[in-house]
């Protein structure tokens, strides 16, 4: 009898040691102590098959050596439990000595920027700006503009059209639709934003550019009114001695119309290549509000006069930093971009 509870006690500790992980061990444990199939829960039940003047010895030796197999199978249990909550922590741990990731810091798109700044100066002079759809309808782009259906800058060639009779807009210039529209004078609105036309994309044209577009209505308001302005604005933007001209130009929804050159500030007006030894650069589109616009949009031409431009911000662009080719602003390339 003594020699069967030794050769289970060895049996056990050999089992034991073999269990080299927590799944092992508690395989272990089923094995050893499962309530049906157990090996000790077995042998206590032989107990019955015995003489009985065995029986209290072989019962007190095996209540021993169940008390052994509990308490061995708990320590390991207990190891590999702790064993397992160690190497999760050493998981979870940071070592905050080692080097971080270095990142580049982003930057304002140039374009992005000379738009802003735009808008800081005609804020500056009490404009509100007016941020509106690069959606637009006929309405707001062509017709309220006095381009009607004929005109032929509504020409699919050079127009986006999208279903519903929708379509990209050409130019910032609905804002003096939104503006009359929406509010009574007196009126200083400025729109700025990208703008769509059916253009090649080469070093001077893409078929996705920046405008702003500037309007101001009120009692009285005179040619002077948009010369001084406009003057105001394109010192600020290029130099304090950049001088400007006006010469007559067309555009269906201003009367009279101009178009505005600055003094070259490549050779400050003595001619060079880039303005064609004229001295002068052309920069933008401006006159006094068309009367028919006035009053397509509900203000009384009789009462009211009013002044507008529209200008192209990666032309400025172009010509603030002397880049040559208009693509180089939309092809992201960052020994590019950084230069500003
Ligand atoms: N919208 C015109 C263009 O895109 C510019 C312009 C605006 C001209 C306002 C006159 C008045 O060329």
């Amino acid at each position: 009898m003594q020699e069967r509870i030794s050769e289970l006690r060895n049996r056990f500790g050999a089992d034991l040691d073999a269990a080299a992980t927590l799944e092992a061990c508690k395989a272990v444990r089923d094995r050893w102590l499962g309530r049906e199939q157990g090996i000790i829960p077995a042998e206590m039940k032989r107990l019955r098959e015995l003489p009985p003047g065995e029986r209290p010895a072989f019962g007190a030796a095996m209540n021993v050596l169940r008390g052994e197999v509990e308490q061995g199978i708990a320590r390991a249990l207990e190891r590999f439990q702790a064993e397992a909550r160690r190497a999760a922590a050493d998981r979870a741990r940071v070592d905050v000595t080692r080097p971080g990731f270095p990142f580049e810091i982003g930057i304002e798109h140039p374009i992005r920027r000379l738009q802003a700044e735009i808008e800081e100066v005609f804020v500056s002079m009490g404009f509100e700006v007016w941020d509106l759809p690069e959606i637009e309808t006929e309405h707001y782009n062509f017709e309220g503009l006095n381009m009607p259906a004929n005109h032929p800058a509504r020409d699919s060639q050079d127009t986006f059209y999208l279903p519903g009779g929708k379509l990209l807009r050409t130019h910032c210039s609905p804002v003096q639709v939104h503006a009359m529209e929406e509010r009574k004078p007196p009126i200083r609105a400025v729109a700025t934003g990208k703008v769509y036309r059916r253009d090649p994309f080469d070093a001077t044209h893409s078929p996705m550019f920046y405008q702003a577009d500037v309007l101001v209505v009120d009692n009285g308001i005179t040619m002077g009114d948009l010369k001084g302005t406009l003057e105001t604005f394109l010192k600020h933007v290029f130099r304090p001695d950049i001088r400007m001209r006006l010469r007559p130009g067309f555009f269906p929804f201003v009367e009279p119309g101009a178009e505005v050159d600055i003094s070259c500030i490549f050779c400050f007006g003595a001619g060079c290549g880039k303005c064609k030894g004229s001295g002068w650069i052309e920069i933008l589109g401006a006159g006094m509000v068309h009367p028919k616009v006035l009053r397509m949009s509900g203000v009384d031409p009789e009462r009211y006069t009013g002044f507008a431009w529209g200008m192209g911000i990666d032309r400025i662009a172009i010509l603030k930093y002397g880049v040559d080719d208009i693509r180089l602003f939309f092809e992201n390339d960052l020994r590019f971009l950084t230069q500003f």
